[in-house]
């Protein structure tokens, strides 16, 4: 069994590079797939508020601590702020029902899920509805609630996702803490070289979302999957090279991005896909293969929210 590596961030604390992506886990599958991911080694799980399946985490996560010898601060956890909590008197009181859900003290990792901001609720639904009015806000202010996080202890480290990198210099300019992650969309179709050079120069890492390219995910009224009938998992030349290596175009597609320098988020609850998922750290793509799988790039996004697209704080419209 490979033992998943881990980056060091610019403030010194480590993060395991492959993380158990969870938005999408049937809620049926959950608990168990939490607990499997653990026994497997995984030790970096990804939520959000928004994903509506912290609570089943947090009990999954704290069942399989009481009986094991895994202790807390040998698993990673990330969780989001949803952005009808971006107003700085917002932001702590939803970190604190996050840590409630989640039965935790603090998270590893706090992200500013997207830049764009929705009309605040005065509730925490269970699932909270994907779409609210638009309203562009601070992303300063938000940062610096954020950054008290840190201070009082609820976050070891904070960052963003989906930003672009305007939208990272402005909050980068000010801050007091800078961000220690960007993390967005990214794959053989969108290897989002510009926006890494970028993270590099600011000591940013970027984290891949959908690093498989999300195949299978048929989309909703919400979201703007890009139908694409090119499934990565399928396509020729990421099917060669993992015959070549004796792998799984999966784990190709996975290794392709650890080896630029990206922390992946693979999403799966088949436990012989999961297993692959991590076992990415034992062979090594030659610069040859590199070059080959850069050339599959075509700009493609699959993970466009479709009210964002009007939203005054829209990232995409950027070049990167
Ligand atoms: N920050 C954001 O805005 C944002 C947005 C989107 C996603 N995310 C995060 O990123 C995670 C991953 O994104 P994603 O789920 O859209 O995309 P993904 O991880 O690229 O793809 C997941 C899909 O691939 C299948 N799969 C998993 N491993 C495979 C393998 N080795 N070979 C072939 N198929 C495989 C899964 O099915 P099975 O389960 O059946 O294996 C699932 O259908 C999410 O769960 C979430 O945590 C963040």
């Amino acid at each position: 069994m490979d033992m998943v590596e881990c980056a060091t961030l610019h403030n010194g604390q480590r993060i395991p590079l492959v993380a158990l992506g969870t938005s999408r886990i049937s809620s049926e599958n959950l608990e168990l797939t939490i607990k499997r991911a653990l026994d497997m080694g995984y030790r970096h799980i990804d939520t959000a508020f928004f994903y509506g399946n912290e609570r089943a985490i947090g009990k999954a996560l704290q069942e399989y601590v009481n009986s094991t010898n895994l202790r807390r601060n040998e698993v990673y956890i990330t969780t989001k702020l949803y952005p009808a909590y971006m107003r700085g008197h917002a932001v702590g009181p939803v970190l604190d029902e996050s840590l409630r859900r989640l039965r935790l003290d603090y998270v590893d990792l706090y992200l500013i899920h997207t830049p764009c901001g929705i009309k605040e609720l005065d509730t925490y639904p269970e699932t909270p509805p994907p779409k609210l009015e638009s309203v562009s806000v601070d992303l300063r202010e938000t940062w610096k609630v954020m950054e008290e996080a840190v201070y009082n202890g609820k976050a070891r480290s904070i960052g963003v996702s989906n930003f672009n990198s305007k939208q990272l210099n402005y909050i980068c300019e000010t801050a007091r803490i800078q961000p220690v992650i960007n993390q967005v969309e990214a794959h053989a179709r969108l290897p989002q070289k510009k926006l890494q050079e970028f993270c590099k120069s600011r000591n940013i890492l970027l984290e891949a979302f959908c690093p498989l390219g999300s195949p299978n995910f048929a989309g909703s009224a919400e979201l703007n999957h890009v139908q694409s009938s090119d499934n990565l998992v399928e396509n020729l030349l990421i099917m060669d090279i993992a015959q070549k290596y004796g792998r799984t175009p999966g784990q190709i597609l996975l290794r392709n991005l650890l080896q630029r320098g990206m922390i992946v988020i693979p999403k799966s609850e088949n436990p012989k896909r999961m297993r692959e998922n991590i076992e990415i750290f034992s062979f090594t793509l030659s610069d040859e293969d590199m070059k080959k799988i850069d050339e599959l790039e075509n700009g493609e996004r699959r993970f466009v929210v479709n009210w964002w697209k009007d939203h005054p704080d829209y990232p995409f419209h950027e070049e990167f």
